[in-house]
């Protein structure tokens, strides 16, 4: 079961190495309840991966917080619950696709063969059977980063983070793979955090879109996405899928007139 996600009054800002600050977010809360997928769409720079990066555990806020079923998330992540998908696949070129997959347990001593079948089954459901022992420079992107995915779902995490997983992918690779994700994620009522800057992707994906203000990025509006738990392919030819797309559209204007303003 997926774990909420509670992102209050959070900032971050950085130290540049020439001694500037640069306010990189916030003042930003989100909450993004148990088994929501929530997608987040806001201009280059505002700290979208920042706000993900704080999620993760891997940064710390300047101000305010970010807490994971009341814990900060340094704890969770350390006991596996958060799975992590950037947008480049950083996968180890020296390891098979198999044992990229299984690294996060690896590193934990948990290596048996249950999870070894868990790894192989993980692979197949996301397109990658029969490709176990292939390294990554023998993969396409897009089968790179399905491998990715695999490897931060592979702990059964309740939080899942995806920073632009698919922004390298052509139109109709990106579509399988969404799908594939959704697929993988229906089962676990996982809770997601996707960050896009392509609005269809965005409405396949998620039960809400928040958008983002420029940097510092703070929560402009929302939209909510009214497409119910199953999504599958015939979705996209449906009017209702175009409203709510349109919807975004719209809401996407409305940092670019604030700015104009
Ligand atoms: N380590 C760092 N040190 C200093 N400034 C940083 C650091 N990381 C990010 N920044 C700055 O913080 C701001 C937000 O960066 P971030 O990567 O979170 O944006 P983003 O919304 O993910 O952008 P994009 O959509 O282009 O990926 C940017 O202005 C960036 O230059
Ligand atoms: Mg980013």
């Amino acid at each position: 079961m997926g774990a909420e996600i509670s992102v209050d009054e959070l900032t971050v800002r950085y130290r540049s190495k020439n001694g500037n600050f640069v306010d990189a977010l916030g003042p930003i809360s989100i909450h993004v309840e148990a088994g929501e997928k929530v997608a987040l769409l806001g201009p280059s720079g505002c700290g979208k991966t920042t706000l993900l990066k704080v999620a993760a555990g891997l940064l710390k806020p300047t101000s305010g917080r970010v807490l994971i079923d009341g814990e900060e998330p340094d704890l969770p992540r350390r006991r596996g619950e958060i799975g992590v998908v950037f947008q480049k696949p950083t996968l180890l070129p020296w390891r098979s696709v198999l044992e990229n997959v299984l690294l996060p347990l690896r590193i934990r001593g948990r290596t048996d063969d249950r999870v070894k079948r868990k790894a192989v089954n993980l692979l197949r459901a996301i397109g990658l059977g029969g490709f176990e022992h292939s390294y990554p420079n023998e993969l396409s992107i897009g089968m790179q980063q399905r491998c990715a995915l695999a490897r931060a779902m592979i702990q059964s995490p309740r939080v899942l983070l995806l920073d632009e997983p698919f922004a390298a992918l052509d139109e109709m690779n990106r579509e399988m793979l969404n799908f594939d994700m959704l697929r993988l994620c229906e089962p676990t009522h996982i809770t997601a955090l996707l960050i896009t800057h392509n609005v269809y992707e965005a409405v396949l994906f998620s039960d809400r879109v928040v958008v983002l203000s420029a940097r510092p990025g703070q929560k402009v509006t929302e939209v909510r996405v009214d497409l119910g738990p199953a999504r599958d392919p015939r979705l996209l030819e449906s009017e209702r899928y175009y409203e709510h797309v349109i919807s975004v559209r719209k809401a996407l204007r409305i940092p670019r007139l604030m700015m104009a303003s």
